[in-house]
């Protein structure tokens, strides 16, 4: 049976204090929304409809890029959590499986749980069914209230319930699952007679258990998952359980992690076996590292390929690609456009940005190297810069294999170093140089024998 999502998200989020709506900060690199909304999709939702109100362009935008079929469902006044469903019905009137419906502010249900919950609706062909948690501290949350038997009753949120219904710990987790037609129905019959005056979904399931339907409760083995995170304290929470997960599935898969309390991954990067991550490393973003690599400690590596045998140490790596083999670091910044060949050594305190580096290429020390196409088996010496702008533009070096550059040079771009060729310690280069030459460029030595000791007298 076909599945299909409705997420609530049109609330602004006046407990996060802050000029954004809560869906859109982010966790682990993506705003909230995107997780739930990959979460519903990768639980098997053919069709996914966000009711968004508060900044709901945003909203959209942040949803730009997902795969998926998404439909936006405008909620302009925020009327409570059955008027936002309500806003969903016209892109699913036509739809004849079932929906789940849940809400934006929770990040963390495992899809497998999604799925499950669907499941379990249509094996006991209800058409509802809730899932419920047990919580030590079930404060702000609307409670199940069952009968002597067991059945579903209703759900009473904190604000309406009665000091003995406030004892229940079976809290209503805000995950449903409807067959269509009743919810439609059910739907038309709330009333906003209640302490918020809002037309809540929490009432749906009663009405339909109140005209005879089955009504199904499921309990969530893991509270964990159904966390909503409606502040900032809640919102690290679920930073937390998130990035334990992304480590644990990557342990398991044969990556070595030295402290997983101070190491940082995002859920999308991808990490060979063999890998040791050291402390203080954060990799974001599409990262893709080989197998055998050291990464850190103290290593910051964005939307970057590594390959196999990589060593990057207290290093930052942005938008660029390193194959298998290379050492970098401690204290290299490789800025965004580099392709790294193999084997190639990047030292202590270089910088490098938009350039090309050959196989076996050294820069181990102090460089700068901005704009340049470096061949193969070049090394840079200690200090050398490439001089890539002029003040207006930027230009590029070119250095062809085997070159050797002095220590301490400047090469002013535009400029080429031909193969094989030598630049001499301290230069600065501003004509071509071609194949198999030395290129000397600096003041002469001059040399006054004695002159110290006649200016001691
Ligand atoms: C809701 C449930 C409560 C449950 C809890 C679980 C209701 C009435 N209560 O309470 O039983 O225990 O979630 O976390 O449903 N939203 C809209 N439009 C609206 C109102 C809300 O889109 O008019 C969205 C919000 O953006 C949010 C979600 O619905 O993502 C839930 O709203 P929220 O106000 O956080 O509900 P809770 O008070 O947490
Ligand atoms: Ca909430």
């Amino acid at each position: 049976m076909k599945k299909a999502a409705v997420i609530l998200a049109a609330g602004f989020g006046t407990r996060m204090r802050s000029r954004k709506a809560k869906v859109l900060h982010e966790i682990l690199g993506k705003p909230m929304i995107q997780h739930v909304v990959e979460n519903y999709q990768a639980a098997g939702a053919d069709k996914i409809v966000v009711v968004v109100g508060h900044q709901g362009e945003a909203v959209q935008q942040a949803l730009a890029d997902i795969d998926a079929d998404i439909t936006f469902a405008w909620q302009h006044e925020q009327l409570g959590t059955a008027h936002a469903v309500m806003q969903a019905e016209p892109y699913l009137r036509d739809f004849s499986g079932c929906i789940l419906i849940g809400y934006g502010d929770a990040p963390l249900y495992r899809p497998e749980t999604l799925a499950a919950l669907a499941e379990h609706h249509l094996q006991t062909n209800a058409v509802c069914t809730v899932l419920s948690a047990i919580y030590d501290d079930p404060f702000g949350y609307g409670r199940i209230l069952r009968d002597e038997e067991g059945n579903f009753v209703g759900v009473v949120e904190e604000k309406d319930a009665s000091p003995e219904q406030k004892e229940i710990r079976e809290v209503n987790t805000g995950l449903y699952v409807f067959s269509p037609q009743h919810l439609w129905d059910a739907l038309t019959q709330v009333r906003a007679d209640n302490a918020q005056n809002e037309y809540y979904l929490t009432d749906v399931p009663g009405i339909l258990r109140s005209r005879g339907h089955r009504v199904e409760i499921k309990l969530c083995e893991d509270p964990t998952e159904t966390a909503g995170i409606n502040t900032r304290v809640q919102l690290a929470e679920a930073a937390a359980i998130m990035k334990n997960r992304i480590l644990e599935r990557l342990m398991l898969a044969g990556v070595t992690i030295i402290d997983p309390v101070t190491t940082y991954i995002e859920s999308d990067v991808v990490i060979g076996p063999d890998t040791v991550i050291y402390p203080f490393t954060m990799l974001h973003g599409s990262t893709q590292i080989g197998e055998n690599c050291i990464i850190g400690p103290g290593t910051r590596i964005v939307n970057s390929y590594i390959g196999d045998d990589v060593e990057i140490v207290q290093s930052t790596v942005i938008e660029s690609r390193l194959d298998s083999g290379c050492r970098v670091g401690p204290f290299a910044h490789l800025r965004p456009g580099n392709v790294i060949g193999a084997n190639v050594h990047v030292g202590g305190f270089v910088e490098v940005k938009n350039s090309n580096v050959g196989e076996f290429s050294k820069i181990p020390h102090l460089s700068y190297v901005g704009d340049s196409d470096i061949g193969k088996h070049v090394n840079m010496g200690a200090g050398s810069i490439t001089c890539n702008y002029d003040g207006k533009k930027k230009h590029r070096t070119v250095i062809r294999d085997h070159a050797f550059v002095g220590s301490n040079s400047n090469l002013v771009a535009p400029v080429e170093i031909g193969e094989g060729s030598y630049i001499a310690a301290g230069s600065t280069i501003t004509d071509d140089v071609p194949g198999d030459a030395l290129a000397i460029a600096r003041a002469r030595q001059v040399l006054k024998e004695g002159w110290a000791k006649k200016r001691r007298g």
